[in-house]
């Protein structure tokens, strides 16, 4: 929990008390390593100038390769730099030795790295993770990333990212929670505590960082960076809900996103930073602007010229600037011409300046020598997590005739190049992995003994191999296929228009398909996917997502029945991508969607979503009976009877809904509202318990006032947003 003691409180302002206007405003630059040698200029532009064209990217990447890197050492000494990014932790300190005995101050510099599924022990990606619906685990998790990267020097992660996000055309729905907010909030109040919680040690825990803040996720047409409009009620209801819980769980800093909403860049949103997170959520940390992002308020159109847009975010509550040098460059004129106040200077550096007090970083500045190596192994601990992480959060969406599992048997065709790949079990946002760590889908299947031989075929970008194609239709009794995404197909700057399989990939499997033996399509993928064909096809689908250095040996057991799948979808699956935005806790809309012409539903598609949120099968089958509800004074007490009907063990995850059924604006058919896993045997019953309180049963209203109102509600238990059921419940409030 980022909190302060008295006495912590009353040396950080007399620091402030001590400082110069120019060792302010340094605490509030964040710096980019320079390129020097042929471009002197920050990475970010760089960037920007490879991505607008004024260099290429051969370009680019030579300027890479013959660059040097310059960490600005002259303004660390000169206290003009506040934190910077960094991973290898003999770099961390030789800077930090700058900050810390050669500036006039000592203060020290925070570091910062996108850590946001795991540092060296990659674990699955958020998408995959929330489907597990295990707060523990996601805590846990988080817990392990934060040991690892502090012996590397990283103590800030600018994670968790927390962008609800019902759009899979979105690259960057790999990377969040998924669509439902009361998911993303437990994920995000468990990942707050695994990354801030264990402050036995300054080794044990990390600054997180909210991101991106806020509404990211609903870029017009899934397309990256583009505008954001929305009623308030909407922000308020569906993508503000995850950042409260993480503040009210005591997050040190947030991050603001690209995007502009309702006109206003976040960067400079002063109702978003200031009206509604500092001044109505209370944060008490600090925020930092996305890289290069105040720079873009100039092409945003909301800023003339970069010293505006430094003063536009200086005012609205941007604490920190990521990488333009704008606020080093600019701020010291604008503070004493009278366009900033300086008691905006001041709060924003009395924030910095208290979150690295938190972190213990004037005591403890350095990375000990002794820390520095001791993830070189990731330990047994750590990759038993990983696996653990991964194999919850397979998801099993068809098994017809039950193919799966499989067993020592049968002869398996192993086909896809993804199967034989370890970089790309990994996924978006990862940055210090490391390949030998890393264990394929191929590895998996030899450590788990099964009988298979391998044939590439086809991958994401290649053409058909037909001979390796025919070796595999007649080798194998069964034929796993691996087909997917690369991880550059999702991430940021990663949207597409189509979410098909990529490349010849359904060719491939038409070709498998063909033989008239049974296949199994394991999906690698970081976006929900357009599946209708797979779905009418294809017998048997195994969701896999991008799981992490553990991927291999997790999809094996899951596919050879050692572990049985548990997970479910955190996000709905389109059956087209012209279906896209599509989300389970949408509007009923007065014409809801169904078979006649004139209601809310595509002639070529239908309304539904191919497989809903919180959908998801396993080995054995669950039956829901006698569902109670009983009221009490502050909260609805559920209980249903869950049953193992099948012939094996299993977990299933019970999910509990709800609906206001008449309210003074449209509310959602359905929003999750608990959950709680249960394993049973065959055969086994249990009554499964849920509390829904009456306080959360409200919603926000345009002005950002929170409302209960009488009525009608239904209250739905199941194993997915569809399939459920219900009692109907009169609430006077
Ligand atoms: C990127 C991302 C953000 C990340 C930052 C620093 O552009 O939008 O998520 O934390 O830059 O790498």
């Amino acid at each position: 929990m980022y909190r302060l003691t008295d006495a912590q409180k009353a040396k950080v302002k007399d620091l402030l008390s001590q400082m110069t206007l120019e060792e302010k405003i340094g605490q509030m630059n964040q710096e980019s390593v320079s390129i020097v040698g042929g471009f002197d200029v920050p990475f970010e532009e760089l960037i920007e100038m490879m991505t607008d064209g004024r260099i290429s990217q051969e370009e680019f990447e030579k300027i890479m390769s013959t660059a040097e890197q310059d960490y600005h050492e002259d303004d660390i000494r000169a206290g003009r730099v506040g934190s910077l990014m960094v991973q290898e932790p003999e770099k961390a300190n030789e800077l930090q030795k700058i900050a810390v005995e050669e500036s006039r101050l000592g203060i020290p510099l925070m570091f910062g790295l996108d850590v946001i599924h795991g540092f060296r022990t990659v674990y699955p990606i958020a998408i995959a993770e929330a489907g597990a619906f295990d707060p523990d685990l996601f805590q846990r998790t988080a817990s392990m990333a934060a040991k690892e990267s502090r012996t590397q020097g990283v103590n800030w992660h600018f994670a968790p990212m927390l962008d609800v996000a019902r759009d899979a055309r979105w690259g960057r729905v790999s990377e969040g929670p998924g669509e439902d907010p009361y998911l993303v909030s437990q994920f995000a109040k468990a990942k707050i505590k695994g990354l801030q919680g264990d402050m036995s040690s300054t080794e044990n825990y990390v600054a997180a960082c909210l991101k991106h803040y806020v509404a990211y996720g609903a870029c017009e047409s899934g397309r990256d960076y583009n505008t954001v409009s929305m009623a308030n009620s909407m922000l308020y209801n569906a993508y503000l809900p995850p950042f409260k819980a993480a503040v009210e769980a005591g997050a040190a800093t947030v991050m603001a996103s690209f995007n502009d909403l309702n006109g206003v860049p976040c960067t400079v949103n002063e109702f978003t930073l200031r009206q509604i997170l500092k001044n109505g959520y209370k944060f008490p940390g600090f925020v930092v602007s996305d890289a290069n992002a105040i720079r873009e308020c100039v092409n945003h159109g909301i800023a003339a010229d970069e010293p505006e847009a430094g003063v536009q975010a200086a005012i609205a509550g941007m604490d920190v600037d990521m990488g333009t040098q704008i606020y080093k460059n600019t701020l010291q004129e604008a503070v004493e011409s009278g366009k900033v106040p300086m008691s905006v200077i001041d709060d924003a550096v009395e924030r910095i300046l208290s979150v690295k007090m938190w972190l213990g970083l004037f005591d403890h500045p350095y990375v000990p020598e002794e820390a520095m190596h001791r993830y070189d192994t990731l330990p047994t601990e750590h990759t038993d997590l990983a696996r653990e992480a991964a194999e919850k959060s397979i998801v099993l969406l068809k098994n017809e005739g039950q193919i799966l599992p499989l067993n020592k048997s049968q002869k398996i065709s192993l086909v896809g190049q993804l199967a034989d790949s370890r970089e790309e079990v990994i996924g978006a946002w990862a940055m210090s992995w490391r390949e030998k760590d890393c264990v394929s889908i191929r590895e998996g299947l030899e450590n788990v003994g099964a009988e298979y031989k391998y044939f590439p075929c086809c991958g994401p970008e290649t053409d058909i191999n037909e001979d390796e194609v025919a070796q595999a239709c007649a080798y194998g009794d069964v034929i796993v296929a691996v087909v997917g995404e690369l991880d550059s197909m999702s991430g940021e700057a990663s949207s597409k228009a189509d979410i098909s399989l990529p490349g010849k990939q359904r060719e491939l499997l038409a070709k498998l398909l063909a033989t008239g033996k049974p296949v199994v399509a394991v999906l690698m993928n970081g976006r929900p996917l357009a599946l209708k064909w797979e779905a009418e096809h294809v017998p048997a689908i195994l969701e896999c997502w991008h799981l992490g250095v553990q991927m291999g040996n997790a999809v094996a057991n899951v596919l050879m029945g050692v572990k049985a799948p548990e997970g479910k979808l955190a996000s709905s699956f389109p059956a087209v991508t012209g279906m896209c935005p599509i989300y389970y806790n949408h509007p009923n809309t007065g014409r809801p969607g169904g078979r006649s012409k004139f209601t809310s539903r595509y002639l070529d598609a239908g309304f539904e979503s191919l497989y809903p949120f919180g959908y998801g099968l396993t080995y054995t089958t669950f039956a829901y009976d006698n569902m109670t509800v009983a009221e009490t004074k502050d909260a609805l007490h559920i209980t249903v009877d869950v049953a193992n009907t099948g012939g094996r063990a299993g977990v299933e995850t019970v999910q509990l809904y709800m609906q206001d059924v008449t309210a003074s604006i449209v509310r959602p058919v359905k929003e999750l509202k608990g959950f709680a896993k249960v394993a049973l045997d065959a055969g086994e019953k249990k009554q499964v318990s849920l509390t829904l309180e009456k306080k959360d049963m409200g919603f926000y209203k345009d002005s950002g006032e929170y409302v209960l109102e009488n009525g009608k509600f239904c209250v739905y238990v199941g194993g997915n947003s569809k399939d459920c059921l219900m009692e109907e419940v009169e609430l006077a409030f």
